[in-house]
């Protein structure tokens, strides 16, 4: 089980990362006052690590998609709560995979007239990519690993876990999570 897990990117580096994707947003962003939309809930952690690194006055929203089944529709369950018409958006996603979500985001948005559409994500997992798409800012590429951590999750859990860890064996992690819970949370 030890080697069905195993540590991807550490906390440290990702807080590196986040600081350059700040100041390369805060200067092409330099007296505009973009809207950052993040895509709930995987986003939310690097979001807030994010904004406090870009240095140009502007607001954070968020919008919850949802998505049916493996490759399932996606729908808006929460949208963002100030209308977005005329305004400079930066989305910010947690990772990109097939890039399905960042297609129907973006659309809605331009749909929506706004001003511009840029995207951010974390995490670029290019090979995995269905369908091409726009990614102005991307924090690390990685290969077709599964990961956790750093919001990402794992049915739900593992969000808080301040570093990425890969996931090598799905199958033997999926069966056991707890093996995986209890080498990283103070657990029972
Ligand atoms: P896609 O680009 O539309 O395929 O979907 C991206 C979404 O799939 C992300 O926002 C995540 O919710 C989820 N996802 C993709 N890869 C991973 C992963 O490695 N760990 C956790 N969630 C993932
Ligand atoms: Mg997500």
């Amino acid at each position: 089980m030890a080697d069905a897990v195993t540590l991807a990117i550490a906390a440290d580096d990702i807080r590196t990362r986040v600081g350059e994707l700040g100041a390369a947003i805060s200067e092409d962003y330099r007296g505009r006052r973009p809207i950052v939309v993040g895509v709930l809930t995987g986003a939310l952690w690097f979001v807030a690590d994010l904004v406090r690194q870009i240095e140009v006055d502007l607001d954070v929203d968020f919008l919850l998609l949802n998505r049916f089944g493996e490759g399932g529709r996606i729908r808006l369950q929460t949208d963002t709560s100030v209308p977005l018409v005329g305004r400079d958006v930066l989305l910010v996603e947690d990772i990109v995979d097939t890039g399905l979500s960042l297609t129907v985001l973006r659309r809605m948005i331009e749909e929506r007239e706004a001003s511009s559409v840029r995207c951010a994500a974390l995490i670029d997992k290019t090979t995995r990519r269905i369908v091409d798409v726009p990614l102005e800012y991307r924090g690390f590429e990685v290969g077709d690993e599964f990961l956790v951590g750093y919001g990402l999750d794992h049915e739900g859990r593992f969000r808080n876990l301040p570093d990425l860890w890969a996931v090598l064996d799905l199958a033997t992690f999926s069966a056991d999570p707890g093996t995986f819970a209890r080498r990283v949370f103070r657990t029972g």
